[in-house]
């Protein structure tokens, strides 16, 4: 037989699991791949374990477990004042990687164009590959990667079937403004093109962001949110990114298409984790609303603890991500630094260059900062020393 032809040549491990690896081998503090260290609710496990135990283990409805669908769409209008209707407009997935997935299964067909932001999350070009979309790459530029709608406005032609965009920004922590939405928006009026929001990320907005810690999602907004797929992943906010369980909100002709691709590809999720996570919203509704306050502390300790360092940072207005450049400790390239601080210094991080489809460098690592102050400040204390 001869070699399978791959149809993802270009793939390879992710870097967050290379990175993860990597630590792990050398013993250092992982700081690279975008987990918290620290446990979920004890309210959401204790209800797991009651679903469980109350017989909830069969097959739930394919769309989603009634009671969470319910708790996503209230959760949807208390934010966003967007009316998604319960049974046709949303749908629990298997982790935001499987919604993008499907959103885009759904729509790309061969020929047709996806218009994405660099750094872009690893997931997007490898599934708009699966589907024979070709990828048209903006690239954000350091400090501040915001879009420059000049850009996109040239980027957009009679084959662009679709815009990913992804706010708060992994990597950057870069959020989109009012302003950014209403640039969007003037370009896709009176066209067909369809929009992916990927919003993991959304209850992470700093106060001193310049939106006020306001996340613009294309929920909020109804001429977008009716050519939009809006992903939300309740691994981020809960702290359950080994659960992998989000969501899709869409406009029911939209959602249709999805749950054609849905049913097949995963057809429903994990049922007692749905239940749980619907008791858990009703019960603590301003657990997400705490995020924000939560992970600021969170990455005004770990910048406080690079006070001395050689780093330089960057601004972080969301996420759990900080970037830094490094380039008063040396100038190898981002992955040798990386790999080099891994091994040589214990404190594992992401190279920037990874999320660049063209591989372009400007000398800049991430650290997530979700974890314990113990742990950043134990990694605080190596980088001091670099
Ligand atoms: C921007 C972005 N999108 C999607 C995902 C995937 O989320 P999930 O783990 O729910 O699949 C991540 C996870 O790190 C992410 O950072």
């Amino acid at each position: 037989m001869n070699p399978l032809p791959s149809r993802l040549p270009n793939v390879g491990t992710t870097i967050f699991t290379v990175m993860s690896r990597l630590a792990n081998e050398h013993g250092a503090i992982n700081l690279s791949q975008g987990f918290p260290d620290f446990s979920p609710p004890p309210l959401l496990l204790e209800r797991v374990a009651h679903h469980m135990a109350s017989g909830a283990n069969q097959y739930p409805p394919m769309a989603g477990a009634l009671p969470l669908r319910e708790a996503i769409a209230e959760k949807l209008e208390a934010c966003y004042g967007a009316q998604y209707d319960v049974e046709s407009e949303i749908t629990v997935t298997a982790g935001a990687t499987q919604a993008l997935f499907t959103a885009i299964t759904a729509c790309v067909r061969p020929g047709d164009e996806v218009i994405v932001f660099a750094p872009v999350y690893d997931s997007y070009l490898p599934s708009i590959a699966l589907q024979g979309g070709t990828a048209r790459v903006i690239n954000l530029l350091p400090p501040a990667f915001r879009p420059d709608w000049k850009e996109v406005a040239a980027a957009i032609g009679p084959r662009t079937r679709m815009i990913i965009l992804n706010t708060p920004h992994n990597p950057s922590g870069t959020v989109w403004t009012a302003d950014d939405m209403r640039q969007l928006a003037a370009l896709v009026r009176d066209t067909d093109i369809v929009l992916l929001g990927d919003e993991v990320y959304e209850h992470i907005v700093f106060a001193d962001s310049p939106t006020g810690g306001r996340h613009e999602s294309l929920a909020s907004y109804p001429e977008l949110r009716e050519r939009s797929f809006v992903v939300s992943s309740f691994g981020k906010t809960f702290h359950i990114t080994g659960w992998k369980i989000a969501y899709c909100a869409a406009p029911a002709a939209l959602m249709a298409e999805f749950r054609k691709a849905h049913q097949f590809i995963v057809f429903t999720v994990h049922h007692p984790s749905q239940l749980a996570l619907a008791d858990f919203l009703r019960a603590d509704p301003g657990f997400a609303a705490g995020l924000a306050t939560f992970y600021q502390a969170k990455r005004d300790f770990f910048r406080k603890q690079l006070e001395g360092s050689r780093f330089d940072l960057l601004p972080s207005d969301g996420t759990y991500f900080q970037l830094a450049r490094y380039d008063r400790i040396n100038k190898m390239p981002d992955g040798e630094f990386a790999r080099w601080l891994t091994i040589e210094k214990g404190v594992a991080v992401i190279p920037v260059s990874a999320f660049m489809p063209d591989g372009s460098d400007h000398g800049l690592i991430r650290f997530c900062f979700a974890k314990h102050e113990s742990t950043l400040a134990a990694a605080g204390e190596k980088l001091r020393a670099v």
